[in-house]
């Protein structure tokens, strides 16, 4: 392993880490899963959109998921082919549509009827055909935390099979629009696989009589992203089954399968490394207060996600201790009832498994600027996001201020 307290005094705290080499390593074993067929793997750019993460998926082969404009132009710049770039989401503003348009991306993938109209009034008025997908919303439980569930009626994504038929047959038909795909995604931090087999036998079933009804041809079959990975002691989807499951659901069509992983490209390759400051008892409840806040690294804040806490060369009988940083909520914790040794200012801590909505979900809250990102690669490290400044972060007001 590499040199924690090195890069620790190298970089500074609090800090992102990301091992290159896992991540290489999960983008072959999925694209190994599906090398029965013609298949894309889309990295999901949210998970984790450092320029040098996505160029490091780009250099692969790709493609990515994105969920907005900004998502797809951070793509574009790390060199990701346009004709292997998907821009999801259920609410694209006008002008993300025409640049999109403008980008000729491989597809727009439409979670309304509205999207769909407005899309080919604005491909209309541009001279030219949009290749879409439709997102259908199953109606499966995913069987994951609510938040991140997306495959129910009760959530806001995409449409249902009966409406994307709708949508379907208007599209065929329309000078300016073009159905390539079609889309799911019911949930991340996946961890069974029955949702997914009734999802993919499901929307499988919509592409035949899709065709069989209407002639639409479909070439995309794009089963979203989802699968899960360990934090703790979860029992994930093993790839090749995930890839039979697919298999199965589409024998006898020549479809292309597209999937759009974000976490398990990317989760169990990132460490935020943070410093202690302090500990502190009150009454009975030992703290241990850190540099990392849950503006660096919100998901145990947000989701009460579990992360697993060590410390790096610290010896000592452990007791529990409520991991947290310095920002005035409540909820600014990394860990609760951690078992720990006695720590001292400036020991380390490393919190497991944040390569994915690590940084991405990060903040300036309390004005505090975000960490630093450094990829680890064939033993060697590089920084590929400077720490910002405080000055950076006043910038774009600086210049309103008045009478100073
Ligand atoms: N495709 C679509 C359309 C998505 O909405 C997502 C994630 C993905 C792919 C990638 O999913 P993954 O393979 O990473 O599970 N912030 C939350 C996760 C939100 C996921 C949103 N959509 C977290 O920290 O757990």
């Amino acid at each position: 392993m590499v040199d924690l307290k090195q890069l620790a005094s190298k970089y500074k705290t609090p800090l992102y880490l990301y091992d290159f080499t896992h991540m290489q390593a999960q983008y072959e074993q999925l694209k190994q899963a599906f090398s029965a067929r013609k298949s894309l793997i889309a990295y999901a750019v949210k998970a984790n959109s450092n320029l040098s993460v996505i160029n490091h998926f780009a250099k692969m082969g790709s493609g990515a998921d994105c969920v907005s404009i900004g998502e797809v132009k951070r793509a574009l710049k790390a060199g990701v082919s346009k004709y292997k770039i998907i821009f999801s989401g259920v609410g694209k503003a006008d002008e993300e549509l025409e640049e999109a348009l403008k980008e000729d991306i491989l597809m727009i993938n439409l979670e309304s009827e509205a999207e769909m109209h407005r899309l080919e009034a604005i491909a209309q008025k541009m001279g030219k055909k949009a290749r879409i997908s439709i997102r259908v919303n199953p109606n499966i439980d995913p069987q994951t935390h609510p938040y991140i569930s997306t495959g129910l009626h009760e959530n806001k994504f995409g449409v249902e099979i009966d409406v994307a038929k709708k949508m379907y047959i208007h599209a065929n038909a329309s000078d300016h629009l073009d159905p390539v795909g079609i889309h799911f995604h019911i949930g991340s931090q996946l961890t069974e696989l029955a949702p997914i087999k009734e999802a993919a036998g499901l929307v499988a079933d919509l592409v035949r009589s899709l065709k069989a009804a209407v002639g639409v041809e479909i070439k995309f079959f794009d089963i979203g992203g989802g699968l899960g990975v360990i934090y703790k002691d979860e029992t994930p989807i093993d790839p090749a089954k995930y890839a039979q499951v697919i298999l199965d659901a589409l024998e006898g069509q020549d479809l292309t399968i597209v999937c759009e992983p974000g976490r398990f490209l990317t989760a169990n390759a990132g460490y935020f490394l943070t410093r202690v400051l302090y500990e502190k008892q009150n009454g009975s409840k030992r703290f241990v207060i850190v540099d990392g806040a849950m503006n660096d690294l919100l998901r145990p804040s947000l989701y009460n996600a579990y992360h697993k806490i060590e410390t790096v060369e610290v010896e000592g009988e452990k007791t529990p201790a409520n991991v947290v940083g310095p920002v005035c909520e409540s909820g600014d914790f990394f860990g609760k009832e951690v078992e720990l040794p006695p720590l001292e200012h400036n020991d380390l801590i490393v919190v497991r498994s944040t390569g994915a909505y690590g940084f991405t979900m990060a903040s300036n809250y309390n004005t505090r600027v975000k960490p630093a990102e450094v990829a680890l690669e064939n033993g060697k490290d590089r920084l590929i996001r400077k720490r910002e400044t405080f000055e950076e972060l006043i910038a774009d007001e600086e210049e309103f201020l008045q009478n100073v």
